[in-house]
């Protein structure tokens, strides 16, 4: 045979039927498929169906059924090699000779091959061994809530410690060390001792490719001192790494058993995928890597539009964006991705584990469009405060939007992106009735009017510059650290601001220089229901606050808010912010009380005021409150 399995796989992979198809018959998007008038035959109304996921088409008018190379066999009278020999210009691949060596390579492919099935079953069976060491991994699977029959499905083994293992009970089965070393499965050092065993004490995660044949492995140390929590295996003449997806088959498998609206997730881990696709979502993951050029197209051949999970950590946010800009230049209309980012910082696994299958699915529905995502990204790089800061933006999104190849594509990005910068910079004015005081009794007396989200009320929004000119007088003596990390901590949590309207109206974060942001905070509250962090950080902006939050962000710093930290709960965080803030604004009105009552000095309502007042400011300048609200607790 002139074509070997590989180079027609790597075709098919490489070609969208729609394309080919479509060349010929007009086709209209239908659900997951395409429907156009049959090639066949002279009917009036569609029932030509090509489905990109499985890979063929199907005529209802005449029964033919095949893929793309059938399909330039049947409509151009080709035979099969002038059908494969012109696909490979459409895909740009450059034919195989058929050459002795070509066919010797495609031999060795194969015994390397059965090599990995082999090895395969060997770690399978390696974690039902009765041994402790397989009895730790079982528990280990158990733990991360995987069943026996998870297990299975995924074809999970264990790699056992000792150094030849594998290599032993491959080689007693007729394997050559140099094939064993050519698939990766052990390492050659170049001292010239004798090759190991690559895994050692390993979890091992098979990695299969379309046509379900394992290429490689991923393992994970069960040992938590071991150096690299995952080792995969390295590049060979079976897997490269770059243009394969770790779970594609099974995720196809997915992506057809559901009609419409299925999405094709890409994440970032070996757990994740398999968390994902026990929850039933069509998932899959680069390995390791930054996803490529390759991993895009591949994805886009069986998906108009992806959706990049990566866990809601920095680390997760820097891969997102890396493979938005692999994949920007070439968007075109029907080939794009989403971004969902997972909330608290979590990865999929983590979510199915906590939260369950259903959570998990709602989870990867929350989607943002590529364009806002990039455009968010710009926006935070800098504060838009100055005219150079601002034109600088408007540069660097005109320069991303001419990026896109496709022309129109590049044109409505141009476009989209504008328009989301004007909306960012253009302040807002006042356009409510002035702001009556709050007569009822203050925060902290436990009478107040539980605010709801939404509830809409009259609020005068101070005009953003006069404010803005106030702040920076006000910065000039600085923000008091506990202050701006109060701020901080509404800012990146604009959830707590529920109930806290009112205490934010009366007292707003115990700093003057504050009152700009308590200010908008409280107008934005009003008008908008639920904000999340990106959002409200938007409005801010918009409302010319972002000088401001970058000092606060600065003085922030200095607080040693607990709150603040990564390292605690969201409802520690939350209960401790609670006790700051209820401390700040008590300082603030005994402040006030102590003023207005000056002619009561030297009486004991004065002294105990003022005995008060004094303990809990040095309790909250020393930082001694964050001790204290760590003992409360
Ligand atoms: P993470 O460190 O996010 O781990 O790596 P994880 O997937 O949450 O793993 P668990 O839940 O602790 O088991 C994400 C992916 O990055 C690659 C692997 O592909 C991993 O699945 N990775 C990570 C490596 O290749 N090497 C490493 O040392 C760590
Ligand atoms: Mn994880």
């Amino acid at each position: 045979m002139r074509f070997d399995d590989h180079f027609l796989e790597e075709l098919k992979q490489r070609l969208r039927p729609s394309e080919v198809i479509g060349k010929s018959v007009k086709l209209r998007k239908q659900g997951n498929e395409w429907a156009g008038l049959s090639p066949f035959t002279k009917e009036k109304t569609p029932s030509f169906y090509v489905n990109d996921v499985k890979g063929f088409y199907h005529d209802f008018s005449s029964g033919k059924h095949g893929d793309i190379i059938s399909f330039l066999q049947e409509t151009e009278r080709l035979s099969f090699s002038e059908a494969v020999e012109k696909l490979a210009g459409m895909a740009g691949m450059s034919l195989p000779a058929v050459t002795p060596q070509a066919i010797a390579a495609d031999m060795k492919r194969q015994s390397l091959n059965d090599w990995m099935e082999l090895a395969h079953k060997w770690f399978m069976a390696r974690l039902q061994d009765k041994t402790p060491a397989a009895q730790n991994a079982r528990e280990y699977l158990e733990r991360r809530g995987l069943s026996a029959e998870d297990i299975a499905t995924f074809g999970l083994g264990y790699a056992p410690r000792d150094r030849t293992a594998l290599k032993d009970a491959l080689v007693q089965r007729g394997a050559k060390v140099s094939e064993l070393v050519e698939c990766g499965l052990l390492i050659e050092v170049e001292n010239g001792s004798a090759p190991y065993d690559r895994f050692r004490d390993r979890l091992m995660f098979p990695i299969e490719d379309q046509r379900n044949h394992v290429v490689s492995f991923g393992g994970r140390a069960l040992n938590p001192d071991d150096k690299a929590k995952y080792l995969n295996g390295p590049e060979t003449t079976l897997f490269h790494k770059g243009n394969m997806l770790f779970g594609l088959p099974k995720a196809l498998k997915l992506l057809g058993a559901e009609e419409t609206k299925s999405e094709l997730v890409v994440v970032e881990g070996y757990m994740d995928v398999i968390a994902c696709q026990r929850a039933h979502v069509a998932a899959v993951a680069p390995m390791g890597t930054a996803l490529t050029e390759e991993q895009i197209d591949i994805l886009w051949r069986r998906h108009p539009e992806p959706t990049l999970c990566f866990d809601g950590d920095k680390a997760g946010q820097r891969a997102a964006f890396r493979a938005l800009d692999r994949a920007l230049p070439k968007l075109k209309p029907g080939r794009s991705f989403k971004v969902c980012l997972l909330p608290g910082g979590q990865d999929p696994d983590d979510m199915l584990r906590e939260k369950g299958a259903l959570a998990l699915r709602e989870a990867l529905k929350e989607t943002k469009p590529f364009v806002e995502v990039l455009f968010n990204r710009e926006a935070d790089l800098e504060p838009l405060d100055t005219p150079e800061r601002k034109a600088g933006f408007k540069k660097r999104l005109r320069a991303l939007a001419a990026l896109i190849e496709d022309k129109d594509l590049a044109e409505a990005y141009r476009n989209d992106m504008l328009e989301r910068y004007d909306v960012l910079v253009t302040p807002q004015r006042p356009t409510k009735a002035p702001f009556v005081p709050n007569q009822g009794g203050n925060n902290f007396n436990g009478q107040r009017q539980p605010w709801k989200p939404g509830q809409k009320r009259e609020v005068y929004i101070p005009p953003a510059m006069e404010e803005t000119r106030r702040a920076a007088h006000n910065l000039k003596v600085g923000i008091d650290p506990t202050c701006a990390g109060l701020a901080q901590g509404l800012i990146d949590n604009p959830d707590w601001m529920m109930d806290q309207v009112e205490g934010l109206e009366a007292y707003g974060f115990g700093d003057e220089a504050l009152s700009p942001l308590s200010n908008a905070l409280i107008a934005i509250s009003f008008q908008h229901e639920g904000l999340d962090r990106e959002a409200l950080s938007r409005h801010l902006h918009r409302q010319g606050l972002g000088a401001l939050l970058s000092e606060i962000q600065k003085a922030a710093l200095k607080s040693g808010a607990p709150f603040l930290s990564p390292d605690i709960s969201l409802a520690d965080a939350h209960a401790r912010w609670l006790q700051a803030f209820n401390a700040v604004s008590r300082l603030t009105a005994l402040d006030r009380a102590l003023n207005s009552a000056r002619e009561q000095v030297g009486t004991e309502f004065f002294s105990r005021l003022k005995l008060e007042r004094d303990a809990l400011r040095r309790s909250l300048r020393s930082g001694q409150i964050w001790q204290d609200e760590a003992n409360n607790a």
